[in-house]
C-alpha cells in the first residue's frame, strides 16, 4: 500500500512538483522559533474561512434570494431542515469570529512592524482581503432580509449619494432599482457566494505566496535569515511542518473551544452578532428605531457620523464618507509612514508605544461609540478620537524617525 501510494506521488511529481510546493511552505519553510500567542491568528483566519466556504455552500442549498422568499427560507433552515440552525450559527458566528481573529492578526502586524520591508507586498494583499471581507459581511448581512439586513442597505448603499455629480446615478446602479428591492438582493446573494469568495481566496493565495517568499517576521522583528548553519538553514528557525502545525492545534482547540461556547450559548451575542431587528422581515414602510451596523464595522460608522459640518459646498455626509474611506486608505500606506529603523515594538521608542496604545484605544472607543446612538456628548469624542486616529498614521512619521529606540538583539529572543 505504501509503495504504491509512494508510487503514486512520484507519479504525479514528475508532472507537478507537489513535493517541492510541500517543501517550500510546510516541511523546509523555516519559521522563527519565538513565535507568541499572536502568531495563532493567521491560522485561525484560514480554519474561519475554510468553515465560512464550507457552511456558506450548504446554506446556498436551502436559501432563496428572493424579496418573498429569502426571510422564509432562512426560518426554514432555522427550524425545518435538520441541523440548520448548526449551519446558520456557525456561518453568523463565523462571520464576527472571521473579524476578530483577523483584527487580532492585523494588530500582530502593528506591534511587530511586520508590514515594513520587505513584507510591504504581504500587508497591502492583507488590506486588500480586509477590504474584501468587509463587502463579503455586508453583502451577507442583506441575505436574510430582516429590517436591520433592509435598513442597513439602504444607509450603506446611499452613502454612494453623497459623491458629487454622479453619486445619484452610482446609488441606482448598485441598487438595480429606485429602493432596495429584490433586484439588488438578488444581485448581492451573486456576489456574496461568487465573486467576492473567488477573489478573497486569490488574495490569501496571493498573500501567502509573498509571505513566504520573503520569510515570516517575528516578535523581536530580526532577521532570523542573517544567521544560518552549513547547511543554509536559519539558526533561529525551525520546520513549520511538523512543529508549528502541531503548536497551531492548541491554538485552533482554544479557538473552536470559545467558537462552540457561542454557537451553543449565546449565537446573537446579546444583538451584537444578529441584530435584534433582523429576525423581523424586511419592511420598507418601517424604519427601525436605531439603525447600527454590526460591531465589526462600528468604528468607521462613528467615524462617519462624527463628521457634522458641511464644507466647500459639499454636506456633512459627503465628508463623513470620506473620513471613513480614507481611515481605511491609510492602512494602506502604512509600510511608508513607519520609519524606525527598527521593526517591533519591543525596540521602539516611547513615543511609537503610546501611539500604538492610543491608537488602539481610539479603535475600541470609536467602535463603541458607533454601536450607539448619537447624541451631542458622543459625537464630540467621537471626533476627539478620530483625530487620535489619524494622527497615529499622519505623526508616525515624524516620531519614528526622531525618537530614541533600543538596541535589537542579534539572535531571536524567548519570552
Ligand atoms: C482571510 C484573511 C487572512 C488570512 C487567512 C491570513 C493568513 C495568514 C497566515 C496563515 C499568515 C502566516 C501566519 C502568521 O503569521 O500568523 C499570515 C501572515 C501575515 N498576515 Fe495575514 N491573513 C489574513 C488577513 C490579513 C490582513 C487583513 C492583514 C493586514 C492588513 C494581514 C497581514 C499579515 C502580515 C503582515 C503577515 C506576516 C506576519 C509576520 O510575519 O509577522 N493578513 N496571514
Amino acid at each position: 500500500m505504501q509503495k504504491a501510494l509512494a508510487g503514486l506521488r512520484d507519479w504525479v511529481d514528475e508532472r507537478l512538483p507537489i513535493v517541492k510546493a510541500w517543501d517550500t511552505h510546510m516541511g523546509k519553510y523555516y519559521a522563527p522559533k519565538n513565535f507568541n500567542f499572536w502568531y495563532f491568528f493567521g491560522v485561525l483566519s484560514l480554519l474561519v474561512l475554510v468553515n465560512q466556504l464550507l457552511t456558506g455552500v450548504w446554506l446556498t442549498m436551502l436559501y432563496e434570494p428572493s424579496a418573498e422568499g429569502a426571510f422564509a427560507s432562512v426560518e426554514y433552515i432555522m427550524r425545518d431542515v435538520e441541523y440548520g440552525w448548526l449551519l446558520r450559527y456557525m456561518h453568523s458566528t463565523g462571520a464576527s469570529a472571521f473579524f476578530a481573529v483577523v483584527y487580532l492578526h492585523m494588530f500582530r502586524g502593528l506591534l511587530y512592524g511586520s508590514y515594513k520591508k520587505p513584507r510591504e507586498l504581504v500587508w497591502v494583499f492583507g488590506m486588500l482581503i480586509y477590504l474584501a471581507l468587509m463587502a463579503e459581511g455586508f453583502l451577507g448581512y442583506v441575505l436574510p432580509w430582516g429590517q436591520m439586513s433592509y435598513w442597513g442597505a439602504q444607509v450603506i448603499v446611499s452613502l454612494f449619494g453623497a459623491i458629487p455629480v454622479i453619486g445619484p446615478d452610482i446609488v441606482e446602479w448598485v441598487r438595480g432599482d429606485y429602493l432596495i428591492s429584490g433586484i439588488t438582493l438578488n444581485r448581492f446573494f451573486a456576489l456574496h457566494v461568487v465573486a467576492v469568495p473567488i477573489v478573497l481566496l486569490a488574495l490569501v493565495v496571493l498573500h501567502l505566496l509573498a509571505l513566504h517568499h520573503v520569510g515570516s517576521n517575528n516578535p523581536d522583528g530580526i532577521d532570523i535569515k542573517k544567521n544560518k548553519d552549513a547547511n543554509g538553514v536559519p539558526l533561529d528557525g525551525i520546520a513549520f511542518h511538523p512543529y508549528y502545525t502541531v503548536h497551531d492545534i492548541v491554538g485552533i482547540i482554544v479557538f473552536l473551544f470559545i467558537f462552540c461556547t457561542i454557537i451553543f450559548f449565546m449565537p446573537e451575542m446579546g444583538g451584537y452578532f444578529l441584530e435584534h431587528a433582523n429576525f423581523e422581515q424586511a419592511n420598507s414602510l418601517k424604519t427601525p428605531e436605531h439603525i447600527a451596523p454590526t460591531w465589526y464595522y462600528t468604528p468607521f460608522y462613528a467615524m462617519l457620523r462624527a463628521v457634522t459640518y458641511p464644507l466647500f459646498g459639499l454636506d456633512a455626509k459627503f465628508w463623513g464618507f470620506v473620513v471613513m474611506g480614507g481611515a481605511i486608505a491609510i492602512l494602506f500606506v502604512l509600510p511608508w509612514l513607519d520609519r524606525s529603523p527598527v521593526r517591533s515594538w519591543r525596540y521602539k521608542g516611547w513615543m511609537s508605544r503610546v501611539a500604538i496604545i492610543s491608537f488602539a484605544v481610539a479603535f475600541l472607543v470609536l467602535g463603541y461609540l458607533g454601536a450607539m446612538p448619537a447624541t451631542p456628548g458622543r459625537t464630540t469624542v467621537a471626533q476627539l478620537f478620530t483625530v487620535v486616529y489619524f494622527a497615529f498614521f499622519l505623526l508616525m512619521p515624524w516620531y519614528t524617525k526622531i525618537e530614541k529606540t533600543k538596541p535589537v538583539p542579534e539572535r531571536v529572543t524567548m519570552r
